[in-house]
């Protein structure tokens, strides 16, 4: 059995206790890996002056792939995000989100399988803000022709490679004509190479709109940073909520799996939260490590302790802990 070396970066919040549910799954499905555990956030920030040190960069830089926890970051003052941070600094440009309905998971709709390519390390997350005069600030939204046409390109070789008929991207170039302009141009130029995928283009607006009333009409959103941050946790809310939802940071070098969801500090300690979206986020890193069957074997399941409403999380609707949810997933897994 090969013996593969990934980071693990706990968090802040619930962060320690689905990624320790994680690691139980990954173990049960069989895969073997060497975790370098790092510490990230609010806590390493008191202790050495940033939420991110050093070590953990060149952790991830080291084993080339890591598995996060939600790190904690301070509204309108403090330190900057170390999700950001980290995003920026690791070149992770593409963050992909696939949101899917899970039988067993209560939520408004039955059909949505769409997946969201967001571009991780520009946009209006570029974090150049400053004070022009009292009571005048300026924030920076930076679109670059490069960073434009690698997402685009991502999208659509993700499409072609899942076989998915559209890719649409979401704008708002009526109104940033110059910003989400440069950003529409780029994707229907990367379009160009893909004939057998069909490019739409929504502004932002009508896409949270028709996200909400005919979700399934979706397959791959493209979409700038802001955006791609809103309309993950709408696209949570469409199939059972933060809980369920996983995701991926990639980049050329390095992959950073991690939930959607932030740290919850309301249920933090309380062994309630739900570990699903943090274990779908280890499939995905297991199938990056080429263990593929495994991958599916954690996916389905989590489905299968889903189906039964005794395993289902607060979140969810049922009375289930993180370890009672976490067991039966094990426990299909070794069956
Ligand atoms: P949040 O995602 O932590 O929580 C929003 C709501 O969803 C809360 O009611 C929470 O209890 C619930 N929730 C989230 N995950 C859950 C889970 N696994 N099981 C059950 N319920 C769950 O978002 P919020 O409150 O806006 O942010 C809290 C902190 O997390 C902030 O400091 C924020 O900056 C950080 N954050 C970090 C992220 C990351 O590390 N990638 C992403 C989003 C937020």
């Amino acid at each position: 059995m090969t013996t593969h070396h990934a980071t693990l970066i706990p968090g802040d919040g619930i962060g320690p206790e689905v990624t320790d549910a994680a690691l139980r799954v990954v173990e049960a499905a069989g895969v073997s890996i060497e975790w370098e555990r790092v510490e990230a956030g609010a806590d390493i920030f008191l202790k050495h002056g940033t939420p991110l040190p050093d070590e953990v960069l060149n952790s991830i830089r080291r084993t080339r792939v890591a598995l996060k926890g939600p790190i904690g970051t301070p509204i309108g003052g403090g330190f900057k995000s170390a999700n950001v941070l980290m995003r920026q600094a690791l070149d992770l440009y593409a963050c992909v989100r696939p949101i899917r309905t899970i039988p067993g998971v209560p939520c408004r709709y039955t059909d949505v399988d769409f997946v969201i390519v967001r571009e991780n390390t520009e946009g209006l997350y570029s974090g150049l803000e400053h004070r022009v005069t009292t009571g005048v600030v300026e924030s920076l939204k930076v679109v670059t022709e490069t960073a434009s046409l690698r997402i685009a390109r991502y999208a659509f070789e993700l499409a072609r490679q899942q076989k998915r008929p559209s890719v649409a991207a979401i704008h708002k170039a009526n109104i940033m004509k110059l910003s989400d302009g440069l950003f529409l141009e780029c994707a229907r130029r990367v379009a160009r190479d893909y004939p057998e995928i069909e490019l739409r283009e929504l502004i932002i607006d009508n896409c949270a709109m028709q996200l909400v009333t005919k979700p399934e009409q979706f397959q791959v959103l493209l979409m700038d940073n802001l955006y791609g941050d809103i309309l993950s946790d709408l696209g949570a809310g469409l199939v059972g909520g933060l809980g369920v939802v996983p995701g991926s940071n990639v980049g050329t070098d390095c992959a950073v799996f991690e939930a959607v969801h932030g740290s919850a500090p309301d249920l933090a300690g309380k062994g309630l939260a739900n570990p699903t979206a943090v274990i779908r986020s280890a499939g995905l890193l297991v199938g990056h490590l080429g263990e593929t069957d495994a991958a599916t074997r954690i996916e389905r399941a989590i489905e299968a302790a889903l189906a039964d409403p005794k395993n289902l999380t607060g979140d969810l609707g049922g009375k289930a802990t993180t370890r009672q949810l976490t067991d039966a997933v094990v426990r299909g897994l070794e069956a």
